[in-house]
């Protein structure tokens, strides 16, 4: 079916599993151990119900308009880092940086993006933001030439990803066992069994420590987001660190499994620590499938939500027309659902308005 066919989000998924190759459907789909943290993400974001209000005046225009790190945003969803895009389409990421510039996101380029960075900022418009992730490097001094050079091509932020502590074991990946297309191409004697995660992998530096952050700092000027965080005494070191950002985030449940739900620790944050929420800016990324989703972390003081897989399904079942399709699916469902709970501006929506679902127990 063509994209504008695709009603909600999770359609491209239904299809993406149907077309996509084997390779590409259990590299993006697939999470850690028992894939309990996956699952949940979904579940936990179906715990929380609305407490709409009646009778609120509706503005018509713009009302998903919004900005986060200082970068504005036709709505405040933004494309998770996430590595291969080549395996759905041949374009690759180049898809994702022009669908996000025509709707207006921001768009965070995984570290280990199947196009070039030049590539890629070729490909954005005058005036669009794109933030790029890192991971670090064993060989330090790459990554201090990996720095300043995406600084001096116009990324907007870092964002410095610290939940892949190990190389974990992302069990449909390591099922399919098929050699990756790098390694298909390096040479025909190299042993075929190694999952796509192993094979991309092979430069990162699993032995973090807070120092890093201090490295990172040194050799740029840009904001800092940190992602991957998952608790509230993080957030709080986090910004004690002078981190401008940061993601909580358990890597869509590919690290460690029993992660919690990243709406859970937001909810956790907001309830234990609000002063927060003005020391940093605070993201969430893992299951957000609907406008519903984000218009639930948003209300708990998320300043935007960002969207994994499905960017990558889309990308594979449609290519760019797909990528836009799901942030316009979003936009029109985070809009709606606004309106009906009785806001119609980003900043008025309030804590108050999003809790566990289920009968008031006094
Ligand atoms: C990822 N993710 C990820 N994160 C990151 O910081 N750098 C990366 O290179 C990747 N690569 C990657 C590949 C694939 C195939 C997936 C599915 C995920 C994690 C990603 O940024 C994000 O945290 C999750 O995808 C969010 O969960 P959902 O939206 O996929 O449920």
């Amino acid at each position: 079916p063509p994209a504008e066919n695709m009603v909600m989000v999770q359609d491209f998924e239904d299809w993406a599993e149907k077309v996509l190759s084997e390779t590409a459907w259990a590299y993006y789909r697939s999470a850690a151990d028992e894939e309990m943290t996956f699952t949940e993400n979904r579940d936990a974001l179906r715990r929380y119900f609305f407490r709409p209000r009646i009778l609120q005046k509706n503005s018509t225009e713009g009302i998903t308009e919004t900005t986060f790190m200082g970068i504005p945003t036709s709505v405040p969803i933004f494309i998770s880092p996430a590595a291969m895009a080549k395996l759905g389409d041949p374009l690759g990421e180049v898809n994702l940086t022009k669908a996000a510039g025509e709707c207006g996101i921001v768009q965070m380029i995984s570290a280990n993006a199947s196009c070039g960075l030049e590539e890629m900022f070729e490909a954005k418009r005058e005036g669009q933001s794109l933030i790029y992730q890192l991971y670090l490097n064993k060989d330090r001094s790459a990554s201090e030439t990996l720095i300043q050079k995406v600084e001096k091509m116009g990324a907007k932020a870092i964002v410095f990803t610290v939940d892949v502590m190990w190389q974990s074991k992302r069990t449909m990946d390591v099922r399919a066992k098929l050699p990756s297309p790098a390694e298909a191409a390096a040479a025909a004697a190299a042993p075929a069994a190694a999952s796509v995660s192993h094979a991309i992998s092979g430069y990162q530096d699993y032995n973090l420590t807070w120092s890093d952050l201090a490295f990172i700092r040194k050799n740029t000027k840009l904001p800092i987001i940190v992602k991957g965080v998952q608790s509230v005494e993080d957030v709080q070191l986090c910004a004690d660190h002078g981190v401008q950002g940061v993601i909580l985030s358990n890597h869509g449940g590919r690290q460690a499994d029993y992660s919690p739900a990243p709406i859970d620790i937001l909810y956790e944050v907001r309830s234990l620590r609000p002063e927060l929420f003005d020391k940093v800016e605070i993201m969430i990324d893992g299951g957000i499938r609907t406008g519903a989703d984000a218009v639930k972390a948003l209300a708990l003081g998320a300043k935007a939500v960002g969207i994994g897989r499905p960017v990558l399904y889309a990308n594979g079942t449609h290519g760019e027309e797909g990528v836009k399709r799901v942030i316009n699916i979003f936009q029109e469902e985070i809009a709606s659902t606004m309106r009906n709970i009785g806001v119609s501006k980003i900043q008025d929506l309030k804590p108050e308005m999003v809790g566990p679902a289920g009968p008031w127990v006094g």
